[in-house]
């Protein structure tokens, strides 16, 4: 009999009260153990005493990752529509779903595996900001409490989806390619050393190296057979700037794409209002303040537009 392989699964992405089509298995050693027969519920207190042992993998048959991938998709697209779920609760499903597969796509640059969920999964987002003006504000609730790389690739994405929303993009397609750039914007960073990433006092070549990432993040799109120029773009272009002091090329504002400017802004604004090593946190007025003190760096409609959606999550 041929050995079986397995997929490592996340925990959180189960659908607790589901029988699943397939059996989950548990990984001790190099071995193998079944953990739940196949039609055997899975509920939340069963993802809990795993997590209490420290487990945050199950495995599935390699085999069966198709009737999974199908259920995590169907799972997710009835979340916009279900009955059973408050305005407030959908976004709490949504920004955890995306999270999930935006963390594996940010931490291994592998949008290939994943790239239907990846999909439905910024699509459900763009169904759920198109909901109500409030959709926004829920979503970044949830977003201000991830801090670190894959927060703000999600932060740049919603940010962007939502200006993008109110600069009259309607076409959920245009607004799913921005979202996508907007979450892969620093993908490239993976090909870069951590240690200078996170270093103090950097020399004129480490500089040059980080400056290429908008590049890295270009290749490793086009590795993943992701070709379409609007999402090129805006990664591409998210460091530019309009007065043409960005990098890596030193475009001014009448050659950077519309996507550039909704990226370059989204990004600078999450930049300054996150916890970062040797940078200030700014809060959100005065991060808006400076952006449009050097107003000349940016698109001044699209900024303007920016200050407004975000004035509403200004304190009174
Ligand atoms: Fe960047």
């Amino acid at each position: 009999m041929e050995k079986a392989e397995y997929t490592p699964i996340i925990i959180e992405s189960l659908i607790f009260g589901k029988n699943s089509d397939y059996p989950l298995y548990l990984k001790s050693g190099e071995n193998f153990i079944l953990y739940r027969s196949k039609a055997l519920i899975f509920s939340q207190s069963d993802a809990l005493r795993l997590k209490n042992n420290g487990i945050n993998n199950l495995y599935i048959e390699s085999k069966d990752k198709e009737k999974y991938d199908n259920d995590i998709l169907e799972h997710i697209d009835s979340i916009v529509k279900s009955p059973h779920l408050n305005f407030e609760e959908k976004a709490v499903k949504i920004y955890m779903y995306s999270k999930i597969y935006a963390e594996y796509v940010i931490t291994t640059g592998n949008l290939k595996d994943n790239q239907e969920i990846i999909k439905k999964s910024i699509e459900t987002t763009v169904e759920y900001l198109l909901m109500s003006e409030f959709a926004f504000m829920n979503l970044l609730n949830l977003s201000s409490y991830d801090y670190n790389e894959v927060g703000h690739g999600m932060n740049v994405s919603i940010y962007a989806m939502a200006l993008a929303n109110r600069l009259g993009f309607s076409n959920k397609i245009s607004l799913y390619e921005i979202g996508l750039s907007g979450l892969t914007h620093d993908i490239g960073k993976l090909k870069i050393p951590k240690e200078l990433l996170s270093k103090n006092g950097l020399s004129e070549k480490e500089v040059e190296e980080i400056r290429k990432h908008p590049i890295y993040s270009k290749d490793i799109l086009t590795v993943n057979r992701i070709d379409n120029i609007n999402i090129i773009d805006g990664v591409l272009e998210h460091h530019e700037a309009s007065d043409g002091t960005g990098y890596p090329s030193g475009k001014t504002e009448e050659d950077i794409s519309t996507y550039g400017k909704i990226i370059i802004i989204t990004n600078r604004f999450d930049s300054l209002t996150r916890n970062r090593p040797y940078k200030v946190k700014l809060n959100v007025e005065d991060a808006l303040n400076l952006m449009e003190q050097n107003s000349e760096l940016y698109n001044t409609a699209f900024l303007r537009e920016f200050t407004l959606l975000m004035s509403k999550k200004m304190p009174a």
